[in-house]
């Protein structure tokens, strides 16, 4: 049986990166697959969050994923902290993955900057929780941007070495699924760094609650070259502000970016960034009001996530039963 798993941490404003690497992706697999979206907010205190901002942001990103078309009657959207079973599982991966694999994570190496000596335990077993999402339900398929393939790796090794300690073959090994013409979606500001929420300039990406002024705004102040657009794609080497505003544009057109070369050759940016604002608001536009309906409704939101928790539990809690059964924990009678 295939089943789908997908996290996206409530730190902040859903961008650009995770719509077209991530959420966009999700919506087209709802009806091929067994879907299970999740805001994971016990990853995303793995570096501070002010409590009511955490709160409001699970609700955002709710919002925005009901918003760009995720069905929470077919698909089982919730949050992670209502359902226990991740944090057990992770307890258990935590004595199964080696500690030289998580000394590999480069988003580790990323995020603890410098000052390694003061990042959260957290921060450094984060992707044992990630495997635990995933593997707690057995899931066959995880849809994520790039970024989050050497996560899956881990996952990956760690189902590999459950198995094979308990010489049973338990969990399946994820397959990722980095899909579009944006899995890599970079900064507006500087085309070697990452869209990200965590960066301080808010001109470095388009928010999903950005409006039409603003994602104008930004395309327009976005970093280019002085050079006109490509004439090849080979000549998109070495200009890495051009290959990502083309793969924006390509993404969001839902083209390849080899056929958006093609249609831009030679144009100035101005007139390139003009038809890519377009499209963005096109796209965009109508997530956005949607989602502002619904924040309207807290409470409703609220109510879709509890009976999400309610479906995930249901999922995990036999793979739960089975794993405390295998690694020999006793059973609580009565
Ligand atoms: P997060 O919250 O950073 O991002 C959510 C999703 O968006 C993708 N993404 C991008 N894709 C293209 N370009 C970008 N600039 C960009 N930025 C982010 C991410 O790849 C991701 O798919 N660790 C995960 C959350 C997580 C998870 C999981 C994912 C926790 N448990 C289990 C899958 C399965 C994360 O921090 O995603």
């Amino acid at each position: 049986m295939n089943r789908i798993f997908s996290g996206v941490q409530p730190t902040g404003n859903l961008h650009l990166g995770n719509y077209l690497g991530a959420v966009r992706n999700w919506v087209r697999l709802q009806d091929q697959y067994e879907c299970l979206f999740c805001m994971v907010d016990m990853h995303a205190i793995t570096v501070w969050q002010e409590p009511g901002q955490l709160r409001q942001h699970t609700r955002e990103v709710a919002a925005a994923m009901l918003a760009a078309g995720v069905d929470a009657k077919k698909n089982v959207l919730f949050v992670q902290s209502q359902n226990p079973n991740h944090a057990e599982l992770a307890w258990i991966f935590n004595c199964v993955a080696r500690i030289g694999w998580l000394n590999r994570m480069t988003q580790f190496k990323e995020k603890a900057g410098k000052n390694r000596e003061n990042a959260s335990v957290g921060l450094y077993a984060y992707p044992n929780l990630m495997s635990a999402d995933i593997l707690v339900y057995k899931a066959t398929h995880v849809p994520v941007g790039e970024d989050q393939k050497q996560h899956l790796e881990l996952a990956r090794d760690t189902a590999q070495k459950f198995n094979a300690d308990y010489g049973l073959e338990v969990f399946p090994l994820p397959e990722p699924l980095i899909l579009g013409a944006a899995t890599r979606v970079m900064s507006l500001r500087d085309g070697s760094k990452k869209m990200s929420k965590s960066d301080e300039s808010d001109y470095s990406r388009i928010n999903m609650t950005d409006d039409a002024d603003m994602i104008d705004l930004k395309l327009r102040k976005a970093k280019t070259d002085p050079l006109p657009l490509p004439e090849s794609p080979a000549e998109l080497e070495g200009r890495p502000e051009a290959a990502n505003l083309l793969g924006i544009w390509a993404a969001l057109a839902d083209i390849g970016r080899d056929e958006a070369v093609a249609r831009f050759a030679g144009q100035q940016f101005s007139a390139f960034k003009k038809e890519l604002t377009e499209l963005a608001v096109a796209t965009l536009g109508p997530i956005n009001a949607e989602m502002k309906r619904y924040l309207a409704d807290p409470a409703e939101i609220d109510a879709i996530l509890a009976q999400g928790a309610q479906r995930a539990r249901a999922l995990s809690a036999p793979v739960m039963a089975e794993v405390q059964d295998i690694v020999g924990f006793l059973k609580a009678s009565g």
